[in-house]
Formats: C-alpha cells, sequence, structure tokens
C-alpha cells in the first residue's frame, strides 16, 4: 500500500489525450445508430497539481487566459466542469491548478474540448488517489462535461479520446477496431461551427419520415464501413465515405465551403471525402494514397489542410 508521503510525491500530474475523427455516422449516433471514430497524432496535455486552497485555477497555454472557480459553483466552462467532477469524486480535500496545453484546433470537429477534458479528469483523478483510475472512470467524468460543450452528447468523442485506436461505436457499447493505420487529410473551411446548435437543429427534422430513411441508410453504411476497415479496403473505405456525405448533405448539415472542398478532393483522386463531427463549417477529410497531392489542391482552394494519422493511443500518462 502507498504511504501518504509517497502519494503526495506523485504531484504533479499530467495526462495527454488525442484529436478524434468521426470517420462514419456523426449526428445518427446522437440517436442509438452505429458511427465509427479514430484517434488521431495530435493531442492535449493537462497538467494538474495541488492547491493549498480549496479553489480551481484553470490555466490556457494556448488561449493565455486563466479562470478561476469554487467547487461548486454553476459553470459554463467544460474544463471546470471536469475538475469538479473528479475532486468530487475523489472527495478532495485540497484545491487544484489545471495548465491546459493542446495541439488540436479548438471548434473545427476534432473533438478539442472532450480531449482536454480527458485529460483534465485522468490527471485529477490521478492526482488524488493512490490508484489509477480506470478509462469508464475517467471517460464518466469528462461525459458531464462533455453535457456543458454539446448539449446532449452521444458520448463517442470522449469514448474515442479515452480508449484511443478506432472504434465502433454505440450508445453503451464500445468495440474496439482492429483497423488499418491510415493517413488522412483534414481540409479546415475555417469557418466557424457551433455543434450544440446543429445537433439541435437536425433534432427538429429526426421525426420527419423522410429523415427517418435517411438515418437508417446512414447506420447501413456505417456497418458497412466497419467491414471495409476490417479488411483494410481503402478503395470500399472511400466509396462510403461519399455515400455518408450524400446522406449528411440531406440531413442539412454540410455546407458550400465543405461541398467545394469535397468536391475538389475526390476530383484529384481522393478514394472519398466527406464532413467530419457535426459540420455546417468546420472540417472535411479525404482518404487518398497520395495525401501530399489532395493537401496542396485543397490548400490553394483556400483551405487549411493537414494530414493526421489515425488509430492513436488514447488517454495516457505522461
Ligand atoms: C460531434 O463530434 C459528433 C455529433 O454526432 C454529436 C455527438 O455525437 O454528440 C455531431
Amino acid at each position: 500500500m502507498l504511504s501518504l508521503t509517497s502519494f503526495e510525491m506523485t504531484n504533479p500530474i499530467t495526462a495527454s489525450a488525442p484529436a478524434k475523427l468521426i470517420l462514419f455516422g456523426e449526428h445518427i449516433v446522437v440517436y442509438g445508430e452505429p458511427a465509427i471514430a479514430t484517434a488521431l497524432d495530435k493531442r492535449a496535455y493537462v497538467t494538474a497539481i495541488t492547491l493549498d486552497e480549496k479553489k480551481i485555477v484553470v490555466r490556457s497555454k494556448n488561449l493565455g487566459n486563466e479562470i478561476e472557480a469554487s467547487f461548486k459553483e454553476q459553470t459554463k466552462d467544460p474544463v471546470v466542469r471536469a475538475a469538479q467532477v473528479a475532486l468530487e469524486k475523489t472527495k478532495a480535500n485540497k484545491g487544484v491548478q489545471v495548465e491546459i496545453n493542446s495541439e488540436i484546433p479548438v471548434s473545427v470537429g476534432l473533438g478539442s474540448s472532450a480531449s482536454v477534458s480527458v485529460a483534465t479528469a485522468a490527471a485529477i483523478l490521478k492526482l488524488f488517489s493512490e490508484k489509477e483510475p480506470s478509462k469508464f472512470e475517467i471517460m464518466a467524468v469528462a461525459h458531464e462535461a462533455e453535457k456543458i460543450a454539446h448539449g446532449n452528447p452521444s458520448g463517442i468523442d470522449t469514448a474515442i479520446t479515452t480508449f484511443g485506436g478506432t472504434i465502433f461505436f454505440k450508445k453503451g457499447e464500445i468495440e474496439s477496431l482492429g483497423a488499418p493505420q491510415m493517413e488522412i487529410v483534414v481540409g479546415n473551411t475555417k469557418v466557424p461551427r457551433n455543434t450544440k446548435e446543429i445537433v439541435e437543429n437536425v433534432k427538429k427534422i429526426i421525426e420527419d419520415p423522410r429523415v427517418a430513411y435517411n438515418l437508417f441508410t446512414i447506420s447501413s453504411i456505417v456497418r458497412r464501413a466497419r467491414e471495409a476497415l476490417l479488411r483494410s479496403n481503402l478503395t470500399e473505405i472511400g466509396h462510403l465515405m461519399n455515400k455518408n456525405q450524400e446522406f449528411l448533405r440531406a440531413l442539412g448539415v454540410s455546407s458550400v465551403e465543405l461541398e467545394q472542398l469535397i468536391q475538389v478532393a475526390q476530383q484529384a483522386g481522393a478514394y472519398g471525402a466527406k464532413l467530419t463531427g457535426a459540420g455546417g463549417g468546420g472540417c472535411m477529410i479525404a482518404l487518398t494514397d497520395s495525401p501530399e497531392k489532395i493537401q496542396d489542391v485543397l490548400n490553394k482552394r483556400g483551405a487549411e489542410a493537414f494530414v493526421v494519422k489515425t488509430n492513436q493511443a488514447g488517454v495516457r500518462y505522461e
């Protein structure tokens, strides 16, 4: 058993968690249908250290700001919420300061808020416990924080960020897929988007029978994509990305900017392309065997394009 002295010596704790991409099934996953997500090689790092005063201090190196909050106050900040829930779970009798240092672009659909919440939960849970928390404990704390960021999150962002790899997710079920590591080109439209608002817009139309048909078609695309990923069949994965995009467009969550970049990538020979995450703006993704070429054509069309590697590690201690 650890003594109190060796427990104190674990202060500070740094945890990191990856960015994510939804490869298939965004939006329908909110209604209990499946989706597939993968963890990327861009991470958010959070260092937690105890404070003698019972308060929460959140410092963001990226934003260059500092927030101070109490253990119980109502908050609109997901990181403060993650800290509050983790402190409550560990019955902490000290305060905490967390410092965020993230490589993940914010508000573009790459799961930046989930990554920071997961890394914060992991760092604080370990700081105030004698044993390492389980991934399920970390995910449960981060899910509370995500409710502030997204309203009614399906849980897929916190699940992929916690477990890493590539997962087939349905509410309550997480299947780790032995999927290949792929290079994917991400094209940021630079148009800001609001996940909460877009998810609410979809909710307004989801009861319409024509939309329900759309939902079931995407669901079957996701299941076929699971098989294609397990067989590493890039042509089929790309074809299914194009199909998923057709139905996302019909759901009203695409945009002119996203459509332009998707078409440019498809015409330049990508296996497939689609929006990722909530849509409305943010990022599109393209699967290709020539990532530099696709990155280049997207940049020429005014996107901010970069190449990411899929299937990376989930939350971990540094
Ligand atoms: C956001 O990354 C994905 C959505 O499906 C919302 C959710 O799953 O909570 C749009």
